[in-house]
């Protein structure tokens, strides 16, 4: 299924590309303008966006590392230790 119109990025793409940056660095955040770079493409108009997130959001891979969860909630709490 096509995803971006402009570009012809499908949601297998998306699928590959995630999989990809997930394999190559499991710590990495996947952003659209992240999957759009490894697919060698750019958005254009953008009308894509809330479908390109959805599956974004639907990828098994694409949950946020452990490692980086709550990161501003550590660094506040730290920050309100060390006053
Ligand atoms: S439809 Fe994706 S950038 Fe235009």
């Amino acid at each position: 299924m096509i995803v971006c119109s402009c570009t012809g990025v499908t949601d297998r793409d998306i699928r590959q590309a995630i999989a990809w940056m997930r394999a190559s660095d499991p710590l990495t955040l996947i952003t659209p303008g992240k999957i759009y770079r490894a697919l060698g493409k750019s958005a254009n108009c953008g009308g894509c966006v809330r479908l390109f997130i959805e599956h974004i959001r639907s990828d098994e891979n694409f949950a946020v590392p452990v490692e980086l969860r709550n990161l501003r909630g550590a660094t506040l709490a730290r920050s309100v230790e060390e006053a």
